[in-house]
């Protein structure tokens, strides 16, 4: 582990996540959505979002392509910047958390590794990840951004699902599977509110 030198973290002054959970009345969480490129998850997360604002519940909504615009876009698509990504929006992931917002989370995180830095970052009782199912086939078919076409004719590489690894969940990973080939987006939207009416907001 890195060492700080000079370096004097100071959280004991701050207002504590739990005063400001008290006080606004909201409890921080991440609900982190991960699938293959074009599975759905940006629809969703958005959908979410909305759905969440309606309710006057403060979200922030955390996006692959947006992040790598700004916070990442030092960041390519090697297996060491892919966890980097990982790393950086889970650090920021906490914050928000931490701040009593629900923060909604749409990126690929491809690897199983990647997914338990995260909720080592955030910490388990702080994250519902949420697998947005779809087949390689059924994404390359909507590819709604034309990258599968560009990865078919070699203009992209390290694409996720073909020439860089996409691990799905194992049996006991404790994950909320929304199968989009399936279900409808309302369904989807659904299922995650049921799950924070029921584990967060009113328990
Ligand atoms: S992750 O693997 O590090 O979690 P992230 O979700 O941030 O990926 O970014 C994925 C987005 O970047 C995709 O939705 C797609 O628009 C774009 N992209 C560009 N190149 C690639 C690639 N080689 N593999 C996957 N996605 C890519």
């Amino acid at each position: 582990m890195m060492v700080h030198k000079n370096i004097y973290p100071e959280f004991k002054k701050m207002l504590s996540a739990m005063e400001k959970e008290r006080g606004f009345r909201q409890k921080g969480f991440a609900i982190w959505l991960y699938g293959l490129s074009g599975s759905g998850k940006s629809t969703i997360a958005n959908a979410l979002e909305r759905r969440l604002y309606t309710k006057k519940i403060h979200t922030k909504l955390l996006d692959g392509d947006n992040i790598r615009v700004g916070l990442n876009k030092d960041l390519g698509f090697s297996e060491k910047d892919r966890s980097e990504n990982i790393r950086r929006v889970a650090e920021v992931t906490k914050l928000f958390v931490d701040n009593a917002t629900i923060c909604i989370i749409s990126l690929i995180t491809p690897k199983r590794s990647l997914r338990s830095l995260a909720t080592q970052i955030i910490g388990k009782e702080k994250i519902l990840w949420v697998y947005v199912k779809a087949s390689y086939q059924t994404c390359a078919e909507r590819d709604v951004k034309g990258l599968y076409a560009k990865s078919k004719s070699g203009k992209i590489s390290q694409f996720t699902g073909k020439d860089a690894p996409f691990e799905e969940p194992k049996e006991d990973d404790q994950v909320l599977i929304l199968e989009t080939e399936k279900a409808s987006l309302e369904i989807c939207v659904d299922k995650i509110e049921d799950f924070l009416n029921k584990k967060i907001f009113h328990s």
